[in-house]
């Protein structure tokens, strides 16, 4: 089995360098697209455009095209629109979550309420599908409603599960293949659509996004748990909103009945305090949750570099290798 050696750590800066000019072309687009002469909506879009995020699927997109061929147009245009998409998505999620910190500012549903981040969720998402098809880039819708089709159905499964607290490793791992994989996986595979009509590589690009796309969530929920302060988002939220992720799901499975009781009945709780959330993460060190869920994550990046050593090496590859490591060695 291949491990990722635990240091040193590639920057995205580094990660960039191959396509650092489209990155920058990019930016540019995507700032054009949040444009809008309602004033109201301006000052929310600018608000958003202030904190982006890491932009690794637009990076991704464009390694994955320049993996496979020269970079063209869609790729631009699948850049974008997922981008828009994935930014549509945490403002939704926001409100979903009860979440009211978002890269490391108050989230829209916070400053501003739920009803407006529902609009501005919608307004996004309309705004990234007019861009394929101005650019009549139908392959590319094709690919990206798909996966909104699947975050839908993730988020709604997970919501589901949470309000029952019974959520297997099996329901875990459906879940986040849909409501993260999917658009990580698009993006691959949005990539190679942008340069080749071969199914076939197609297909084995979208597969290596899906890893990518696992372990990268199951990164975020340990991230959760990590406290290091540099999320952007309040750590701990994820069992103050009930969400039950891999690291708890190990931990109770470890556990004996009486302490799985007590622990549920934690969780369960309304308006829990600091003391019932360090108690949760107590219990999760204790029964090795966080080393579990490390496993399975790098047994997910070991696939998605498996893929990726059936290409030749170049720099383009080399880059994408340090995406899947950064993906499951980042701090924020
Ligand atoms: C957050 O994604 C949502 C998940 C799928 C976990 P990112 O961590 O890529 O968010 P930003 O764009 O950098 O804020
Ligand atoms: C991430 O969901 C996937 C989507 C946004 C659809 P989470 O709720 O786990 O992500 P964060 O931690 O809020 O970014
Ligand atoms: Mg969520
Ligand atoms: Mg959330």
């Amino acid at each position: 089995m291949r491990s990722l050696p635990a240091a040193p750590m590639t920057t995205l800066a580094d990660i960039k360098k191959p396509v650092a000019r489209e990155m920058r072309e990019f930016e540019a687009y995507f700032n054009r697209t949040l444009q809008t002469d309602v004033p109201f909506f301006r000052i929310i879009l600018n608000y958003i455009l202030r904190r982006k995020g890491k932009q690794m699927r637009p990076l991704l997109v464009f390694l994955s095209a320049k993996l496979n061929g020269d970079i063209t147009e869609s790729a631009y245009v699948a850049a974008s629109h997922i981008e828009l998409l994935h930014t549509a998505t945490l403002v939704h999620d926001d409100v979903v979550d009860d979440a009211v910190e978002r890269r490391g500012l108050p989230s829209i549903n916070a400053l501003w309420n739920s009803k407006i981040a529902v609009l501005v969720g919608d307004y996004l998402l309309a705004q990234g599908l007019l861009i394929s098809v101005e650019k009549k880039s139908y392959d590319m819708l094709e690919i990206v409603s798909g996966a909104v089709k699947e975050i839908i159905k993730g988020e709604l499964l997970q919501l589901q599960k949470t309000r029952k607290l019974n959520i297997s490793e099996e329901d875990y791992f459906r879940i986040i293949t849909m409501k993260t994989a999917a658009l990580i996986s698009a993006c691959t595979a949005c990539g190679a659509s942008a340069v080749t009509d071969d199914k076939a590589i197609i297909a084995r690009m979208k597969l290596f996004g899906e890893y990518i796309g696992i372990a990268f969530q199951i990164k975020d929920d340990l991230l959760d748990y990590s406290g290091n302060g540099l999320t952007g988002k309040k750590e701990g939220n994820d069992i103050k909103e009930k969400k039950i992720t891999l690291p708890l799901i190990h931990a109770l499975r470890e556990a004996g009945i009486i302490e799985k009781r007590r622990i549920i009945r934690t969780i369960r709780k309304k308006n829990k305090g600091r003391k019932d959330i360090r108690e949760v993460i107590e219990f999760v060190r204790r029964h090795k949750g966080l080393e579990y869920a490390e496993a399975k994550m790098r047994e997910y990046s070991d696939k998605a570099l498996q893929i990726l050593e059936s290409y030749p090496e170049s720099e383009t590859r080399s880059a994408l290798t340090e995406f899947v490591m950064f993906s499951t060695l980042r701090k924020k």
